[in-house]
């Protein structure tokens, strides 16, 4: 589904975040990237839609180079949940049209009570005004908003973080949901090394922008051999311990 193949990213004052990233995200995966604060988890996240332009032929959708995508046919296939829901003002409904109405389409209310039953929410909520509605609530709703742009892949920052553990629970039990129900693919930013034991397929460890570790998260979670895994995982910071290029799991 998604294919990153040597991806070096510098800003434009000439810092180099991203340092020669290669991965592949099968369809239907939920891959996550960890890693220390700063190590460039969202920058990443950012250049598999281009709001982070990469170099041309370093990320692939489906065989296209993205960078030959236009950019809304790109982030309606590619959509994004943040960590805070990045809600509007106004009511659940106007936020669940948005992306349809940049194409001038106007979803029913039918249509919208739909997309809140994707993500388990009622119909009652449709024309409640966005400031009323739980934090859980809301991050439901950001999902079904992306939903509204029928993605292939959903890019999460950190979408439970700002939630309690019930509400987390919830939003990682909706995203198998969504995987089995409609086929989509995942790529999750998490700090949470149990979160992503519980929802991801494979794991990518960055640090200072390059690939410490790639692989199935189990595996490379329990490799009790991989020191600086090992320590991240215990919650050491490891921001400042030199890192081998592509990990002993790395498998491009
Ligand atoms: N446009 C930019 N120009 C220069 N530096 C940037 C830019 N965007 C991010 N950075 C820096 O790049 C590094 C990586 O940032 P990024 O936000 O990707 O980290 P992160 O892994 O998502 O961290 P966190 O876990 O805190 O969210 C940081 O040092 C940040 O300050
Ligand atoms: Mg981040």
């Amino acid at each position: 589904m998604l294919d990153v193949r040597h991806l070096t990213y510098t800003t434009v004052d000439g810092t180099t975040l991203l340092k020669d990233i290669s991965f592949q995200v099968a369809p239907k995966a939920i891959v996550t990237l960890m890693g220390p604060s700063g190590s460039g988890k969202s920058t990443l996240l950012r250049t598999l839609n281009r709001l982070n332009e990469p170099a041309p032929g370093t990320v692939w959708l489906k065989e296209r180079d993205i960078t030959t995508i236009p950019v809304v046919e790109l982030r309606r296939a590619v959509g994004m949940v943040f960590q805070s829901a990045a809600l509007f003002d106004g009511t659940v409904a106007d936020n669940v049209r948005y992306g349809p109405a940049l194409l001038k389409q106007r979803l029913s209310d039918a249509e919208c009570v739909a997309l809140l039953a994707q993500v388990g929410l009622p119909a009652e909520l449709l024309e409640r005004n966005i400031g009323l509605v739980s934090g859980g609530q809301a991050q439901r709703v950001a999902f079904a908003r992306a939903l509204a742009n029928q993605p292939s892949v959903l890019l999460l920052d950190e979408p439970t973080s700002a939630l309690d553990p019930a509400a987390t629970l919830m939003i990682e039990q909706l995203v198998r949901d969504l995987r089995d129900r409609l086929g989509l693919t995942f790529v999750w930013v998490t700090h949470n090394v149990a979160q992503a034991r519980r929802v991801s397929d494979r794991t990518l460890l960055l640090v200072n922008g390059i690939v410490a570790d790639w692989g199935d998260t189990g595996h490379l979670l329990d490799d009790t051999h991989h020191d600086l895994v090992q320590r991240f995982a215990l919650g050491e910071d490891v921001s400042q311990l030199p890192v081998q290029p592509g990990g002993p799991h790395a498998n491009p």
